[in-house]
């Protein structure tokens, strides 16, 4: 069948299995949310067991979700996911690699232990369950990634320091890139998603403990409000789908404005 050109169903990913990390709850919950509305199987996958119950209340809600405990700095447990993955679905069309972590301390206080604790979560193990399921999407000649990146990948935030964070989410727009253009020819996209600050708990708690950074920001933001998690998901959902076709080794901020600003 000859895919359309133009029209609403390109956005569209009915049919298609789409892995999500760090799905247990946040931006990957409502990511997961996002793509089983278009229509995907979405295997929502968490180091936290709670993706159980998250993507049971996904099914209840009717969308196509299932969920799979594994750490993602993990490398063995990454490819054994990805293989039963495939061995399930017969194939993998997306993946978001969503999981990360902030650490905030200044430069001069950060470990060793801090560093690895933060390079390992967002940058080596979203390189290696990029590698792993894209192999797959290599064999299918077909396939789209999205990497989480931040608005902290493409400029320092204020006023909370995490240099380990900002560096790591460089890094994360970075390798959308390089895997963009190393995969171009192969039917494989790779883009990064750059959120602003995010009405997630995490950011919740901010507010709630220290009202005046949250005051700093919400001035900082173009909009005057935080991000919701629907609108980081619906940049995702098109950049998997074929509406993005024309779209790799791009860094799209979804911030309101605050990167320009
Ligand atoms: N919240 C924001 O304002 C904001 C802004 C910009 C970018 N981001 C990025 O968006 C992504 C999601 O952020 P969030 O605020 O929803 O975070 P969150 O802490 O609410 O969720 C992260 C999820 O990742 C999971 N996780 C942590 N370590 C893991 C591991 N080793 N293996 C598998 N899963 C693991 C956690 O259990 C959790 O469910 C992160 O990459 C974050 O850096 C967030």
């Amino acid at each position: 069948m000859e895919m359309a050109q133009l029209g609403a169903d390109l956005y569209r990913l009915d049919g298609r299995v789409a892995v999500v990390t760090g799905a247990a709850r946040g931006i990957g919950e409502t990511i997961a949310r996002q793509l089983g509305a278009l229509g995907a199987t979405v295997v929502l996958t968490d180091l936290n067991p709670e993706v159980e119950a998250t993507a049971r209340r996904l099914a209840d809600e009717g969308l196509g979700t299932e969920a799979l405990v594994f750490d993602v700095t993990d490398v063995a447990a990454v490819g054994a996911a990805a293989d039963k993955i495939v061995a399930r679905h017969g194939r993998v069309d997306a993946l978001v690699a969503n999981a990360g972590i902030s650490l905030e301390r200044q430069a001069v206080d950060h470990s060793a232990e801090d560093w690895r604790r933060v390079m390992a979560l967002n940058l080596d193990a979203v390189f290696f369950t990029t590698q792993a399921f894209a192999r797959p999407m290599l064999s299918q000649g077909k396939g789209a990634v999205v990497l989480i990146s931040s608005i902290s990948g493409v400029g320092i935030s204020r006023p909370e320091r995490h240099v380990s964070y900002d560096v790591s989410k460089a890094g994360v727009a970075h390798m959308a890139r390089s895997l963009g253009v190393e995969w171009a020819k192969s039917g494989v996209r790779v883009n990064a998603v750059g959120p602003g600050y995010t009405d997630t708990e995490m950011l919740a708690d901010v507010g709630r403990s220290r009202p005046e950074v949250m005051q700093a920001w919400l001035a900082d933001i173009p909009t005057g409000r935080l991000l919701r998690r629907e609108e980081i998901a619906a940049v995702v959902g098109f950049l998997l789908s074929d509406a993005a076709s024309g779209v790799t080794g791009h860094l799209m901020m979804a911030d309101h404005g605050y990167s320009v600003g």
